[in-house]
């Protein structure tokens, strides 16, 4: 299939394109490289032998995008969006504008180019302060605690509108959970600018010496340690889920949606504790507040995407801090 990739460039985006070229697909990318290297198409090629179309565009101009769908598409993967949730709240109208205007612009353009089969990267995020866990899909959307969680709600009811409206159209809202680790290859990874917001990427600075040490924010959540709880899930078992999920939409039009998880959670110590071991390095902490905004445990359900993709994580907490480990060592 050729599969228009939008932020293909990303973290996510960069492993699933490597995951699609292996599965005989051809992936091209969309991305205006605002929060990428252009470095990443390159290490593609040189894991696949096969560096993707790239065309530098931002999904929200809406000619290029019509242009660029025009020249034919099986599917669309659509990655590209900001991400950072302390960003959103300073900047609220930004956020809506690339996030929930450019899904509208790369929507349309899709809709003229008569491209009705669509991936979306949602999350967890969605589902506002769990009232019970694990979170399945048939549980409501929550309200989110900033303006980057109301893009992706925002975003999924526009795409269930879009279905609505053309019922032709095949459509897999997938509900990331904690997305970390990288490729094994060291190639493809996370490299946050400036001080990480993330936990891991945190913790693998601090296993480098490049930070002096992480702030676990809380522990007196009601965990068994008292620090919160996520559902970790390796970026690379996270690229098979979306091909799971596109092989499902053949002839399987309406909207479906998955939460991509491993159905495990982890706490902030359990992690911490992973990475001194796989990087043999020691994890410097101090216990400070809670984080505002933080629930204190989160973890799927992964029923749906189980038996309706037949897709499941086979990497565990260790593969992923020894993936982010390897990435984090390679000096790029
Ligand atoms: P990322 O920032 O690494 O990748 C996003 C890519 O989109 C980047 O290459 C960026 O340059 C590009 N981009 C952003 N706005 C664009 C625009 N207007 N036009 C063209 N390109 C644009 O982020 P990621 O971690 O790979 O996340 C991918 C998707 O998954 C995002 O939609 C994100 O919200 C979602 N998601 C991520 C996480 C996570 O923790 N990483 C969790 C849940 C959901
Ligand atoms: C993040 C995003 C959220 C997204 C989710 C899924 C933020 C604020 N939120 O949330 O929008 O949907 O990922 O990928 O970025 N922690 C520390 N010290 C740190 C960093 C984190 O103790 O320096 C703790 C947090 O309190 C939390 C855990 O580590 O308990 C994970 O945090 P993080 O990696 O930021 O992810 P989420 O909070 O789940």
């Amino acid at each position: 299939m050729r599969v228009l990739v939008t932020g293909g460039a990303g973290f996510v985006g960069s492993h699933t394109v490597v995951s699609l070229i292996e599965a005989g697909h051809e992936p091209v990318v969309v991305d205006n490289f605002i929060n990428s290297d252009r470095s990443v198409l390159g290490r593609i090629g040189k894991l696949t032998g096969n560096v993707p179309e790239l065309h530098e565009a931002d999904i929200r101009d809406k000619d290029a995008m019509t242009d660029i769908a025009r020249t034919g598409f099986d599917a669309c993967m659509h990655f590209a969006a900001l991400k950072a949730v302390g960003e959103s709240v300073e900047k609220p109208m930004l956020y809506y504008d690339n996030n929930v205007s450019g899904t509208i612009s790369l929507v349309e353009a899709l809709l003229e180019a008569d491209v009705n089969s669509f991936v979306f990267s949602s999350s967890c995020t969605v589902y506002g302060e769990p009232e019970t866990l694990p979170l399945d899909e048939s549980m409501p959307i929550g309200t989110a605690t900033n303006p980057y969680g109301w893009t992706k709600i925002m975003m999924e009811q526009v795409l269930r509108d879009v279905q609505l409206a053309n019922p032709d159209w095949s459509v897999s809202l997938l509900r990331y959970f904690n997305p970390v680790g990288a490729h094994p290859s060291g190639l493809l990874g996370e490299d946050p600018v400036g001080t990480p917001n993330n936990l891991m990427p945190y913790v693998a600075r601090v296993a480098a010496g490049i930070l002096p040490k992480l702030q676990v924010f809380g522990d007196d959540y009601p965990t068994a340690d008292g620090t919160g709880i996520r559902d970790y899930i390796h970026v690379v078992d996270l690229a098979e889920g979306h091909l799971a999920a596109l092989a499902r939409h053949a002839g399987d039009a309406g909207v479906h949606t998955y939460n991509l998880g491993t159905g495990q959670g982890h706490s902030v110590l359990e992690l911490v504790r992973a990475y001194e071991e796989v990087s043999s390095r020691p994890v410097a902490y101090e216990i400070t507040g809670r984080r505002p905004g933080d629930v204190a445990a989160s973890w799927a359900d992964v029923t749906m995407a189980t038996e309706h993709l037949g897709w499941m994580t086979t990497r565990d907490l260790h593969e992923m801090c020894a993936d982010s480990w390897n990435w984090q060592q390679k000096a790029r």
